[in-house]
């Protein structure tokens, strides 16, 4: 018997996969738990997942994990949430290395607390000589502050001369997001059956695939992962031209290689 995995063709693997890990309140609440016991086994969730990745051989795998609107969540879940990042993003540190995983944050860190800061910081410092999976972390990031926040320091460089307003193009703006290191992600999965983006990489994702489950995060795991892998390759994707001309792209491609 085949199993699920063997579908997947390993030359044909989105570069970067991003996830909006969603559900892990309700998850709790359907056992009768507090929200904050669905976020604790969310973690195992992104153990899973992130070694998946790895496993497959992927470049980046970004997680969202605290938005800019979460802040707006009860104090008492906020700080779960904190206290549960900071333990976990130290734990792993030595899982990482042993994967040869390197942690990247993209959000806005002025609006951490300083502990969680701290343990980020000491993890990425411990996990930057490492050349295999980009994990990024999206914390306290929202794609409208990323790009508010972006304009404001090209105004800055316009203003000190650095650069020339009429010369900012796709390239500049790119330059500027906190997501400059990656490239664009290929492949959009959200977990919990909710169909939005919640402002998660709003100009990042233009031409990924969208993927989405009813699966609630805490229940993820890699057989998840691969479905969605799976699925995305079965996609054709145009980018705006023809079907037709895909196609025959390929076959030139197949051609030639
Ligand atoms: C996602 O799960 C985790 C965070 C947003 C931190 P939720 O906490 O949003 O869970 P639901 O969507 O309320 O079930
Ligand atoms: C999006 O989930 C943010 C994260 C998963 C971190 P939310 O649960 O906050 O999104 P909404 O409020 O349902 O759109
Ligand atoms: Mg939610």
């Amino acid at each position: 018997m085949t199993s699920i995995i063997d579908q997947i063709d390993l030359n044909k693997l989105p570069k970067h996969i991003a996830i909006i890990m969603d559900g892990n309140g309700r998850w709790a609440a359907e056992k009768g738990q507090e929200r904050l016991y669905g976020h604790y086994h969310g973690v195992e969730s992104v153990r899973n997942i992130v070694e998946g990745c790895s496993d497959l051989g992927v470049g980046y795998l970004t997680l969202y994990a605290f938005s800019t609107e979460n802040w707006d969540r009860p104090e008492p879940e906020v700080n779960g949430l904190m206290a549960l990042l900071a333990e976990t993003v130290r734990k792993e540190v030595p899982i990482l290395n042993k994967n040869n995983i390197k942690l990247h944050i993209i959000g806005d860190m002025n609006m951490l607390p300083p502990f969680a800061v701290k343990a980020l910081e000491e993890s990425i410092d411990m996990t930057s000589h490492n050349t295999g999976l980009n994990l990024v972390m999206a914390l306290s990031y929202s794609s409208r502050w990323e790009l508010t926040d972006a304009v404001k320091r090209i105004g800055h460089d316009v203003e000190n001369g650095k650069i020339k307003a009429d010369d900012i193009n796709q390239d500049t703006l790119q330059q500027y997001l906190s997501t400059s290191d990656f490239p664009d992600p290929e492949l959009m999965i959200r977990t919990s059956g909710e169909y939005r983006i919640s402002n998660f990489l709003l100009y990042q994702l233009a031409y990924a695939e969208l993927y989405f489950t009813n699966t609630r995060w805490p229940d993820f795991r890699k057989e998840n992962l691969y479905e969605a892998i799976i699925d995305f390759q079965n996609r054709q994707r145009r980018f705006g031209k023809t079907g037709k001309q895909i196609e025959e792209e390929e076959t030139s491609n197949t051609l030639i290689s």
